[in-house]
């Protein structure tokens, strides 16, 4: 039996860990372990390789994705999902890990009602916006950046006596953007999912900065496309001369951390172990309410991600 793994869609710190300890354990269990590069654009192009042990030997600690990610909209065409599925053929490979979010799953939802293929998804994006599950590998290194960058921030903000507007990314998920500005004590925060109250909002920092608060920092999702907004908001409203600082790419990047490095362990285990025994097959691992699960790739396709009530709450203690 070969099982291939491919990374798809941005990429996500704990791939690597993921990719490494994928080839440990499919070698441990008698198997044979194929590397997709590049995603499914890889896929359809046949940049399939058998894996070895040298390839992963010192990658644990490293972000990104040594075998490559991408967003392929080849694969939305039957014609390149036949060539993709005969170069599997090619290696007799059947079952397949894929580490992405839930454009990924989606496409493999389609590719996996068409073909032969078993499939298991690991939710990995720092989104964090896959239904039915609440943690996706990255999101913790992800955290862990924006909080650096943060402190980094609020030692100018406070030196200068500014606002400043931190723009989060997350897609249309505003996930990264709450739990951060829990984290890093914000006193603004502008998530798509919940509707922030400005006038309530006004009236407490007003008092704050009666009693002398020197700064102000406000979390804005990308999704809500209100960082410009914000900025004039702080300036007329509050009085502080304010600067945005849209974090970007940086949140994609950097070593896992030692918890992004555990959860990777365990989804690819958990994965590679459904796939040998041909339980939950063709659906994603998920983690929720602290345990390990498996959800129908279909349900994952389809069904929305909803924030969890436990950060929307803590977000109307913060201001
Ligand atoms: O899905 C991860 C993510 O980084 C989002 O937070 C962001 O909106 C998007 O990808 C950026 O997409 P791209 O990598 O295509 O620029």
């Amino acid at each position: 039996m070969s099982i291939a793994i491919m990374c798809s869609g941005g990429d996500a710190p704990g791939m690597n860990p993921a990719i490494k300890r994928f080839v440990d354990y499919v070698y441990l269990k008698g198997k044979k372990p194929y590397f997709i590069y590049n995603g499914l654009e890889g896929l359809i192009d046949n940049s399939i390789k058998l894996a070895e042990h040298k390839d992963v030997s010192g990658i644990l600690h490293k972000g990104g994705a040594i075998i490559g990610s991408s967003r392929s909209k080849r694969f939305y065409e039957k014609s390149y999902r036949q060539k993709a599925y005969k170069n599997l053929k090619r290696y007799d490979i059947n079952s397949l890990v894929v580490l992405g979010g839930d454009g990924s799953f989606r496409a493999m939802d389609v590719f996996n009602k068409e073909f032969d293929i078993d499939f298991m998804g690991i939710p990995t994006t720092i989104d964090n916006d896959i239904a039915h599950n609440d943690y996706c590998l990255g999101v913790d290194t992800a955290l862990n950046v924006i909080r650096d960058a943060t402190d980094k921030i609020r030692d100018t903000a406070s030196t200068f006596k500014r606002g400043f507007v931190i723009e989060i990314m997350g897609r249309e998920c505003g996930y990264l953007c709450a739990a951060s500005a829990i984290s890093c004590g914000a006193e603004l925060c502008l998530i798509p999912e919940v509707e922030t109250d400005l006038e309530l909002a006004e009236k407490i920092l007003k008092k704050e900065i009666e009693e002398g608060r020197k700064y102000i920092l406000c979390f804005v999702a990308e999704g809500t496309k209100k960082s410009d907004f914000m900025v004039e908001w702080i300036s007329e409203r509050l009085g502080f001369e304010t600067r945005k600082s849209v974090l970007g790419y940086i949140q994609r990047g950097g070593n896992p951390t030692v918890y992004d490095r555990l959860m990777a362990f365990e989804y690819v285990v958990k994965a590679v172990n459904s796939l040998c025994n041909k339980t939950h097959l063709n659906s994603v691992v998920t983690y929720q309410n602290g345990s390990f699960s498996y959800c129908s790739i279909d349900k994952i396709a389809n069904d929305k991600y909803e924030l969890s009530h436990n950060i929307s709450d803590m977000l109307n203690y913060i201001g």
